[in-house]
């Protein structure tokens, strides 16, 4: 049995820009390091190898709902209880409510229900390349990565595309630990968020339309299945995870890519590869940081390490993806790398309900990037970039590029 070294200090401004050398020292000292978080008071337990990554995500004895926690753990880990209404989703549940909950909207996301998207995806993106200022100098976040899935998700499901600002406010304060323990913009937005949910499917029950929000209130309607709770927290959880993660994987991505401008030019003399090369981005400098958090509810010995119960973990997904026993020269962006197995859409029943999704709209993005955008370059120094103080997402900041 292995003592824990750490913990690990992962929430450093030098380890946000670039995580991997802990990430390599940590996978080296154990498959299960402790790090903690200065927002909580407990200890949160990185899964950083990959197999133990896997086997987590897989591992039953992992809980996710919060209802598993004794009160005094849930104090050590939530502070703020006015999330509650936002949190009663797929992503936050057990079987058998996990099933119920993600069965529901499934349909939805499938393969074949995604690819008739395709034509609307490459709309919206000619549309937000043409609005670009000709020899133009963009935050390509701003006018491009951002845009395109909240206008995707937001169609989706028939909330106010007009209201992309608010959604963006609202994900960032979400998905920003709270400064000096200052709960109060964390307080307002969930309060915000939850007041226009409110109000929005109140509209949608009074007048439904052909979108996914009203699909989901027939359901409900007809088989009680769904309480107004977990109707809002689907339509939150929809609305954060169909775009916050897309924006990076389109940042990041092209970050890569202008970094290793032998890669970028392998890939506009090959667009063939382009598939394989959005899943380097994903493994190399994939938008999600870490999974969302499971719980221990006993005492629990997982690859050597020992958990006592009521603690939290996470799986490291950046780090997994970057295991040298699973990938060779894990360190080298290679967009023709084959076989390919990260695992940055997760794994196990929460793997993630929009990947489908997800990848339509990078490979849609990353073709119209090259193809109309060919001078491509970095607007400033690439090492002045900053990455976002996050415990879930990679991004960056800004991406100020010119073309
Ligand atoms: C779950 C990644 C895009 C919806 C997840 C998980 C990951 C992930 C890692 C599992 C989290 C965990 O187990 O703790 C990503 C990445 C994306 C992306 C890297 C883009 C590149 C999307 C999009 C949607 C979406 C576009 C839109 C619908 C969901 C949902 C879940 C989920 C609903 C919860 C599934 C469940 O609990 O069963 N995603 N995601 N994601 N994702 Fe995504």
């Amino acid at each position: 049995m292995s003592t824990p070294e750490g913990p690990y200090e992962l929430w450093s401004p030098e380890v946000t820009t670039n995580p991997f050398p802990l990430y390599a020292r940590m996978r080296r000292e154990t498959a299960v390091a402790r790090s903690r978080h200065p927002s909580m008071e407990g200890p949160i337990w990185v899964v950083c190898r990959y197999q133990a990554a896997v086997d987590f995500l897989k591992d039953p004895r992992f809980a996710k709902s919060k209802q598993a926690l004794s009160k005094e753990s849930q104090r050590r880990y939530f502070r703020v209880s006015s999330l509650k209404h936002l949190d009663q989703h797929m992503l936050s549940a057990d079987p058998p409510m996990h099933t119920r909950l993600r069965s529901l909207v499934a349909q939805a996301f499938t393969l074949r229900r995604v690819e008739a998207l395709r034509p609307r995806i490459t709309a919206i993106a000619h549309q937000l390349l043409d609005r670009l200022p000709p020899q133009g100098h963009v935050d390509l976040l701003d006018a491009f990565a951002f845009p395109l899935p909240i206008t995707v998700i937001a169609e989706l499901l028939g909330v106010p595309v007009e209201d992309q600002d608010r959604f963006r406010e609202w994900t960032t304060t979400f998905l920003t630990p709270p400064k000096d323990g200052d709960l109060a913009p964390l307080r307002r937005m969930a309060q915000e968020f939850q007041a226009y949910l409110q109000d929005f499917l109140a509209r949608r029950r009074a007048d439904p339309q052909d979108d996914l929000a009203s699909a989901m209130l027939a359901a409900e309607e007809q088989g009680d299945r769904l309480t107004p709770e977990e109707l809002m927290s689907m339509v939150f959880l929809l609305l954060v995870a169909g775009h916050e993660t897309t924006v990076n994987l389109i940042g990041n991505g092209v970050w890569a890519l202008l970094q290793h401008p032998g890669q970028l030019e392998r890939l506009r003399a090959e667009p063939a590869l382009l598939d394989s090369a959005v899943e380097e981005m994903l493994r190399y400098c994939g938008p999600v940081r870490h999974s969302t958090s499971r719980f221990t509810t006993e005492a629990t010995e997982f690859h050597g390490q020992h958990i006592p119960a009521g603690q939290m973990l996470v799986a490291g997904l950046l780090s997994a993806n970057r295991d040298g026993g699973v990938f060779p020269e894990p360190e080298r962006f290679d967009i023709g790398r084959q076989p390919n197995r990260h695992i940055a859409f997760g794994s196990g029943i929460h793997f993630c309900l929009g990947a489908p999704l997800a990848l339509l709209e990078a490979r849609v993005s990353f073709r119209l990037l090259l193809e109309r955008l060919p001078g491509l370059r970095f607007a400033v120094d690439p090492a002045t970039l900053r990455w976002r103080d996050s415990l879930l997402i990679h991004g960056l900041e800004r991406l100020p590029v010119t073309f």
